[in-house]
């Protein structure tokens, strides 16, 4: 049965923003995976931006009614849906959705794809069961006592939405072939670590955690954000206090102490605890990756005190974007975007009994903070810079005769908890010595 649905959502004004975004995330893979499965079989129109006319094709109104409301955004939505006589192949060219603009509906559903190339009318090509069928094919030459049986149903998830995207959206064998061209180039140009960031995927990474660790009853901790590709381990260790930088850019650019403690969930300080900070230098550039820099300019190990109490010294950084005609440049490019992100210090903070936390904070008042390509920046992650012009003032606090800006952050941990995914990522770092 096909049913029209129009979908107006109206998310409370006061609801946490992080939240909204994470209801926005969920909405938006269950609605490609409604979508793939060919029940949601079109968004019909876009009606401004929180409501959209959508058509489903699915067995009986009860099976619709599973559908709408296991969506995560259901709650705040007004529902009126329509029933209609005929079936979807009949009336999919009459009057056809119109172009919605780049910011799609809340339910984060995504557009026919009206902009390419391609008719936007095609013709069915192959069938569903034509593709599962070849599908299952494909599969039945896997023996089922070899092999890795997580491998496998990871694999034929994405062939099979592969072979659903090929068909849904007419792509064409050029098409393929410079797509597998693109990815191969950049893999050889190592640039995997920045477009799953550009795609969102490291976010959605992120997200997930952070649903996870609150439906086990942890909150209250700083917020995660992503690690970036650009961490190399085996900085110097020092303890409580650091100076980061190694000199040469401090007549160039801006010095900067950023203080504060590392605390549990319960404010009470975590002492000794480890703080892995690195961050970019004047031109965007991190020691190890781009021109030459003294090894580990930029990054350390600092272990707090027995009050958890750590403090730095450094040049405060700039932002960056990504290499200019490289892999995720050419591909951001494609898809109308910029690769900037904002300023911004990475850490890693670890302690024995608590879960590791991977994030960063932004430098307020960068021109990106809530445009970064990598959508890392968070709220809770922007703490106030304060700029100390008093030379006493500054010579007091910092023991130093200039200008300095300070910033104040406390992390937050939460304990570490049994049943709840592991923190403490596997993932390939350019080695130090490279
Ligand atoms: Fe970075």
């Amino acid at each position: 049965m096909l049913f029209q649905v129009e979908m107006t959502v109206n998310i409370p004004f006061n609801m946490d923003k992080d939240y909204v975004n994470v209801l926005k995330e969920k909405e938006k893979a269950m609605s490609q995976a409604l979508q793939r499965s060919g029940k949601w079989v079109d968004i019909w129109r876009v009606v401004g931006k929180y409501a959209n006319i959508s058509l489903f094709n699915v067995e009986n109104p009860g099976e619709l009614h599973d559908i709408l409301s296991q969506l995560p955004l259901f709650p705040f939505m007004d529902v009126k849906v329509t029933a209609l006589c005929q079936h979807y192949s009949a009336i999919k060219n009459i009057d056809k959705p119109i172009a919605a603009p780049s910011s799609v509906a809340s339910n984060g559903a995504s557009q026919n794809g009206s902009a390419s190339n391609h008719p936007s009318n095609k013709k069915e090509v192959m069938t569903r069961p034509q593709l599962d069928a070849l599908l299952a094919k494909i599969e039945s030459t896997e023996d089922a006592k070899k092999g890795n049986p997580r491998v496998k149903t990871i694999v034929n998830r994405i062939v099979r939405d592969l072979f659903y995207t090929i068909e849904d959206l007419d792509i064409q064998p050029d098409e393929f072939w410079t797509a597998m061209d693109y990815l191969t180039q950049a893999g050889q140009n190592n640039e995997w670590g920045l477009i799953a960031p550009g795609l969102g995927i490291e976010h959605l990474l992120d997200l997930r955690m952070d649903e996870a660790e609150v439906q086990a009853g942890l909150t209250g901790g700083t917020p995660r954000t992503i690690e970036g590709p650009l961490y190399v381990a085996g900085a110097p260790v020092v303890r409580g206090f650091a100076r980061l930088d190694d000199g040469t850019e401090e007549d160039k650019g801006e010095i900067v102490f950023m203080q504060g403690q590392v605390f549990d969930t319960q404010q009470k300080p975590i002492p000794y605890a480890q703080v892995e900070v690195w961050h970019a230098n004047l031109q965007g550039f991190y020691s190890f990756f781009g021109p030459p820099q003294t090894p580990f300019n930029l990054r350390r190990t600092i272990i707090t005190d027995e009050n958890g109490r750590y403090q730095f010294r450094s040049i405060m950084p700039s932002g960056y974007a990504v290499p200019p005609n490289g892999s995720t440049d050419v591909l951001l490019q494609a898809l109308g975007r910029h690769g900037n992100r904002p300023a911004h210090i990475h850490f890693f903070v670890t302690a024995k009994g608590y879960r590791k936390l991977t994030t960063q904070v932004n430098i307020d008042g960068d021109p990106y903070l809530w445009d970064d390509f990598a959508f890392g920046s968070r709220e809770g992650l922007v703490p106030p810079v304060k700029r100390i012009t008093n030379i006493a003032e500054a010579q007091l606090k910092y023991g130093i005769n200039r200008k300095v800006a300070s910033i104040d952050f406390n992390f937050n941990m939460h304990p570490e908890k049994t049943g709840v995914f592991k923190t403490d990522v596997e993932r390939a770092h350019k080695p130090a010595d490279a």
